[in-house]
């Protein structure tokens, strides 16, 4: 793992690496055998969402199938059954982050849904007024939202980390934001825009020799390295389930015990009490303390599923694969008439961020689509980046494990015809 980031070291490499067959793993997802506008499905928006495989289609219809109930609710066989699968999911997210307990994962609908856990839960037991929230440039709305939702009701204050016009963290001007009522760093841990990987392990190094906790968001960092919360010593880690191959409706977010355990439910409802009386209820440790209601069962069987057939094929052999693809994309790109790439930071993982002379994202994204290429277009949830680089919107392609060279070819190639309809 890298020092700096927490992403495991990455190498240049070819379209597939000795230990990645590529051409084998994209006959795990049926969905990469369709046809767009009669060309063959290139899928490069997978930082938006990721295609699925097989195995967590079947995991999921099996569940269905032969192992449904609700969980910890029943002492009926199916009950317990689904209850053994739905908590081996929390295990197995648990050894996928290299948590110390499965009591340290809660389960959420999806990773927004943990933002406002978080700053919900933490600001009504460590925010007030004048209190300090840090956070910077880089930031999905999701990591900005929920802490304007707080500072109107709590008064505290946002602080803003800058990045340099390359994207960049810039660790210096972060570390000068470190004050005195600063009361958490909540970062990402790769750009969904740029692809930039933030020196998380300096951050956290940085806030901790202050006594301040660190939140960081991990929905683009998951897909593409290994991450390891006890390593990097983070606080709280968030990421999505459908990012990683895995459906959507779930999320998951790792807290250390303790700082779990001080932290206010976040909703209330069934399965999060201790007890409940008219007069007083009493609430349950985490991680249940934070699941009210009926979990996503199943979509916790998928993500099991993922993880699985992630470790399967070896993060390192995903990171090596994507690295060099993303590396061969971007030169490949830049030689296209027109095409400016936005986001060149020194480490960065799967995404290449551009856009080209006279021809808006939304039309290239459009053009491109005819040649059944799928790429992401618009702001990307972070308009406050787009305003820092004085852009309304970027063209982006994500990659990810299945993805070719002859694919990034197929969008070179399309994006020359976008090049010669504009000029
Ligand atoms: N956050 C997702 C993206 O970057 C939706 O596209």
């Amino acid at each position: 793992m890298s020092e700096a980031t927490g992403a495991a070291k990455i190498a240049p490499g070819d379209n597939s690496t000795l230990a990645f067959d590529v051409e084998r793993a994209r006959a795990d997802f049926p969905i990469l055998g369709q046809e767009v506008h009669g060309r063959p499905l290139v899928y490069l928006d997978s930082a938006a969402s990721a295609q699925k495989p097989r195995q967590v289609i079947d995991a999921m219809s099996h569940a269905y199938e032969t192992c449904y109930a609700n969980v910890n609710r029943g002492v009926h066989r199916m009950s317990q059954l689904t209850t053994d699968a739905f908590e081996g999911g929390r295990e197995k997210v648990a050894q996928f982050l290299n948590a110390g307990s499965a009591d340290e994962i809660v389960f959420t609908r999806n990773a927004t849904e943990a933002f406002n856990l978080i700053a919900s839960s933490f600001g009504r037991a460590h925010l007030g007024a004048g209190d300090e929230v840090v956070i910077s440039e880089l930031e999905h709305h999701a990591n900005i939202v929920p802490w304007q939702l707080v500072r109107e009701q709590l008064g505290i204050v946002l602080r803003v980390a800058p990045i340099d016009d390359a994207g960049n963290f810039l660790l210096e001007e972060f570390e000068a934001l470190l004050g005195p009522r600063t009361k958490l760093v909540a970062l990402t841990h790769v750009s969904n825009a740029l692809g930039t990987v933030v020196p998380v392990k300096q951050v956290i190094d940085l806030a901790h020799g202050r006594n301040i906790p660190v939140l960081l968001d991990g929905c683009q960092a998951t897909p593409h390295f290994a991450v390891d919360v006890r390593a990097l010593d983070v606080d709280f880690y968030i990421f999505t389930g459908h990012k990683v191959y895995g459906p959507t409706g779930i999320g998951a977010l790792y807290g250390k015990k303790d700082l779990l355990n001080a932290l206010p439910p976040y909703q209330g409802g069934g399965d999060m009490i201790a007890s409940v009386s008219f007069e007083k209820t009493t609430f349950k440790d985490a991680p249940h303390r934070f699941e009210a209601g009926t979990p996503p069962i199943v979509e916790v069987i998928g993500l099991s599923a993922a993880i699985d057939y992630i470790a399967a094929l070896g993060q390192e052999n995903i990171a090596a694969h994507e690295s060099g693809l993303r590396t061969y994309a971007e030169e490949r790109l830049a030689r296209v008439p027109g095409v400016r790439l936005v986001g060149t930071a020194r480490e960065k993982a799967s995404i290449v961020s551009f856009v080209m002379d006279n021809a808006h994202p939304h039309d290239i994204g459009t053009i491109v689509d005819r040649a059944g290429v799928a790429v992401r277009t618009g702001h990307h949830c972070a308009q406050p980046l787009m305003q820092r680089l004085d852009l309304a919107a970027t063209a982006r392609a994500s990659f990810g494990l299945y993805n070719t060279r002859g694919e990034v070819e197929t969008l070179a190639e399309a994006l020359e015809s976008v090049s010669e309809i504009f000029g």
